[in-house]
């Protein structure tokens, strides 16, 4: 009998636009989605579903079981940004960013892919000195569903606030497989950044992490403590391939490295490892200038084209969205935020020109 192997071409995607910019940045990534769908043939159905603080105003819970189901029966979800700040003093149960960790459990998604890659024609947007960021490239893998993000016991009363940072051996050990994985796809170097001078748990995850690179020794691992880190990334951040960390440390020096970058409105994620993969850009709802048109959709249209790559395996379109970003910036196009683009352009205008480029190369 012959087998005949027939190339999935209908994709079914969660789209969760969430809150703020959320709403107006995934509306673009969604828009380069069917632009590359159309050039291609391949059919990606969206279905759109309550997610955060708008899912808390209309049915009062901030990640509704029909958009977990939807999410867990869809090939992959897409989404914008959680929060604002009408809800910041609401109970921890009722914050929409309970949600989004509830979200990321519910998945599975273990490892939090966010590269931080210094377009060269963005080099007068970063704050640094351009002889310091040129040639920055680098892979931070965050764990996503340890730590004190989801440590037990953590409780909230009048009197005290608890949360406990806590690592298993195969929380670690899977997390760090993705990291070496990764390096060995890149530069084959990575840095391990923990806070082992003073926090068992981040002895356990050094411990962990050396035991595993017996099994790579085609990486080159380094350790490193979390605070000199953060001095190191915007003193010398080409020296940085891939960095494994704990979940909070990994929040924290992703939004410092998007800077070296230019903007946080640049950086994608891709979190992997669990059923269905969940692709978002790095920042959050932005409330500072929600409404204004002017947000930077790249993080979120970059977030998509991580998508095509890891949950449709469909590379050569992924790149195809990449170029087209690369293209759009070398021609001098950036939202406000891209300090130093000569062509300023609205939030609609940059997905456009994104598409352009798509329907055209
Ligand atoms: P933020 O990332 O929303 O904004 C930080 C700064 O970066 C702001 O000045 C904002 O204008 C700017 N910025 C962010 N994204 C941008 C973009 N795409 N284009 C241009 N400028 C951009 O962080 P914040 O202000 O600390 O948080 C606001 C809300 O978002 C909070 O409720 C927070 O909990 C939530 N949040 C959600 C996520 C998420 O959903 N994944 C991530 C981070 C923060
Ligand atoms: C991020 C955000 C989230 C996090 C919040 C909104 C829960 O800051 O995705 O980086 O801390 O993981
Ligand atoms: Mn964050």
């Amino acid at each position: 009998m012959v087998k005949i192997n027939i190339a999935k071409m209908n994709y079914k995607i969660t789209v969760l636009p969430g809150d703020g910019i959320g709403v107006d940045v995934t509306r673009e990534a969604v828009a380069c989605m069917k632009t590359i769908g159309k050039k291609f043939g391949h059919d990606f159905a969206f279905e759109e579903h309550l997610m955060g603080g708008c899912a808390l105003d209309k049915v009062g819970v901030p990640l509704p079981d029909e958009t977990l189901k939807a999410a867990l029966d869809s090939d992959a979800v897409l989404l914008g940004a959680v929060g604002g700040p009408q809800y910041d003093n609401n109970p921890p149960k009722l914050k929409p960013e309970t949600g989004l960790l509830a979200l990321r459990a519910g998945l599975g998604v273990f490892a939090n892919l966010r590269p931080a890659f210094l377009h060269e024609t963005l080099i007068d947007a970063s704050p640094l000195k351009a002889d310091i960021v040129r040639g920055t490239d680098l892979l931070i893998v965050r764990e996503l569903m340890g730590g004190a993000y989801f440590g037990q016991p953590r409780e909230l009363t009048d009197e005290r606030g608890l949360n406990t940072m806590a690592y298993t051996v195969p929380e670690v050990e899977r997390v760090a497989r993705v990291a070496f994985e990764a390096a060995r796809l890149r530069r084959k170097k990575l840095h391990s950044i923990d806070k082992a001078n003073v926090l068992e748990s981040s002895q356990l995850w050094r411990k962990t992490v050396v035991r595993l690179a017996a099994e790579y020794p085609d990486v080159e691992l380094h350790h490193g403590y979390v605070d000199a880190c953060a001095m190191q990334l915007v003193m010398r951040p080409t020296d940085y391939d891939v960095i494994v960390t704990e979940n909070l440390f990994g929040d924290i020096l992703s939004d410092e490295a998007s800077v070296l970058t230019g903007s946080i409105g640049l950086l994608p994620s891709a979190s992997i490892g669990g059923k269905v993969g969940l692709y978002e850009p790095i920042h959050g709802s932005a409330p500072d200038i929600a409404g204004k048109g002017i947000a930077n959709p790249i993080g979120t249209i970059a977030s998509a084209a991580m998508l095509l790559r890891y949950s449709c395996k469909l590379e050569t379109e992924a790149r195809l969205l990449e170029d087209a970003i690369t293209a759009t910036l070398k021609a001098g196009y950036g939202t406000p935020d891209l300090k130093g683009q000569p062509n300023r352009v609205t939030t609609t205008e940059m997905g456009d020109l994104i598409r352009k480029y798509v329907e055209s190369n």
